[in-house]
């Protein structure tokens, strides 16, 4: 069974864990992705930043200020100095866990019992150029997920803001999907999704809210639509009533269950 197959069963939405069960607990830790997968999710999100030595680490904010017990900017820390930090017990779910690097992620994601979807966003492709997607690349290859038979037998979704990004994703790995992501109807209804072949739009909830035609004129043009970060009830029925594929959001346990009776 491909990861297609797998969400088009029902009909409805495929539950995205927003940076894991990160309602419940500290956000891209370990546990915080374990939850998520125990909850039933479909898909999981993560954000990816490149450390100073080079290596992809699941981490949201630019500085570590407010998910570790430490400060400091990442992309000027290396792994081993990460390391020695506690990024679980500033939440109250959870205890204390370390920093989670991409390829532990994906480790978990490709070994879980039943398949699951990584969708990982690139931050700030700019400030190292093309690094991001060449690392990340490379560790998608290591998986053996850079090249997948085909855009519905991936396991790996790259999301990202930065137009470029996408673009250097489509360049080199084609075949991967890809979502552009976008805070305004204007950057996601316009030509920026087709300029850079990307296989999917990401609008973010509110958007979604304002410019429900956003997910017709998506499809219309063969794209799927993929909504962040949805933790209300009514915007879950909006989204499933639209026929948004995936959603996002933080508490997937809850949004389960609310999708039952949509
Ligand atoms: O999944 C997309 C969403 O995560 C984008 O916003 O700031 O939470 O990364 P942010
Ligand atoms: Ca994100």
């Amino acid at each position: 069974m491909n990861v297609a197959e797998q969400v088009s069963r029902s009909g409805k939405p495929a539950v995205v864990a927003h940076r894991g069960a990160s309602a419940a607990v500290a956000e891209h830790t370990l546990a915080a992705y374990e939850l998520a997968l125990e909850q039933g999710a479909d898909g999981l999100e993560c954000d990816v930043r490149l450390t100073a030595d080079h290596e992809l680490v699941c981490i949201h904010d630019r500085t570590v200020d407010r998910t570790s017990d430490g400060t400091g900017i990442v992309s000027e820390m290396t792994l081993a100095q990460l390391r020695e930090l506690d990024f679980g017990s500033w939440h109250t779910g959870g205890g204390p866990a370390e920093v989670l690097t991409l390829a532990e992620l994906l480790t978990l994601t490709l070994d879980w019992r039943r398949p699951v979807r990584l969708f990982i966003e690139t931050k700030h492709p700019v400030r190292f150029g093309s690094l991001v997607e060449q690392q990340l690349l490379s560790t998608l290859h290591d998986f053996g997920v850079a090249t997948p038979p085909s855009a519905d037998h991936s396991r790996a979704v790259v999301i990202s803001f930065s137009s470029a990004g996408v673009w250097r994703i489509r360049r080199h790995a084609p075949i991967l999907p890809t979502i552009l992501l976008g805070e305004t109807a204007r950057v996601l209804g316009g030509s920026a999704a087709t300029a850079v072949g990307a296989t999917g739009i990401g609008p973010s909830v509110e958007t979604l809210r304002m410019h429900p035609e956003l997910v017709d004129k998506a499809a219309a043009a063969g794209r799927v639509t993929y909504c962040w970060t949805v933790d209300e009830e009514a915007d879950v029925q909006l989204c499933a009533d639209l026929g948004v594929r995936w959603i996002a959001t933080n508490h997937p346990q809850k949004v389960r269950d609310w999708l039952v009776t949509v």
